[in-house]
C-alpha cells in the first residue's frame, strides 16, 4: 500500500508587500481541516503538507499533487472543496484549476 493515496503540497511561501508569492497557509489550512472532517487524512489516505515556493510563481497560488503530480491554482475555499471532493475522493482532475504544462498554452 502507498503512504498516501493522494500528498499535496501547498505553497506557503511569503515574500515582501508587492511580491508575487502564493501565501498560500490560509488554503492549506482549510485542506487540513476538511480531509480530516472527512475522514480522509493519514496513512493510506491524503496528506496536505506546506511547501515552499515550487518555481512558478507567475501561475499561482499553487498546490500539486502527487502521485500524478498534478499542478492546481486555486482562489478560494471553493476551488480547494472542488479538489478535495472531485481528485482526492474521486480520482478525477479538475480540468477547470489545472494549471498548463511549461510549454503548453
Ligand atoms: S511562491 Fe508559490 S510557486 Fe513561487
Amino acid at each position: 500500500m502507498k503512504q498516501y493515496t493522494h500528498h499535496v503540497f501547498v505553497c506557503c511561501q511569503e515574500r515582501p508587500a508587492g511580491e508575487q508569492a502564493c501565501r498560500g497557509q490560509r488554503m492549506r489550512d482549510y485542506a487540513k481541516a476538511r480531509i480530516k472532517a472527512l475522514g480522509i487524512d493519514g496513512e493510506g489516505k491524503c496528506r496536505i503538507n506546506t511547501a515552499g515556493c515550487l518555481g512558478r510563481c507567475a501561475e499561482g497560488p499553487l498546490l500539486v499533487v502527487y502521485p500524478e503530480g498534478v499542478w492546481y491554482n486555486w482562489v478560494d475555499e471553493e476551488d480547494l472543496e472542488e479538489i478535495i471532493q472531485l481528485h482526492l475522493i474521486g480520482n478525477q482532475i479538475v480540468e477547470r484549476l489545472l494549471v498548463p504544462e511549461p510549454g503548453e498554452a
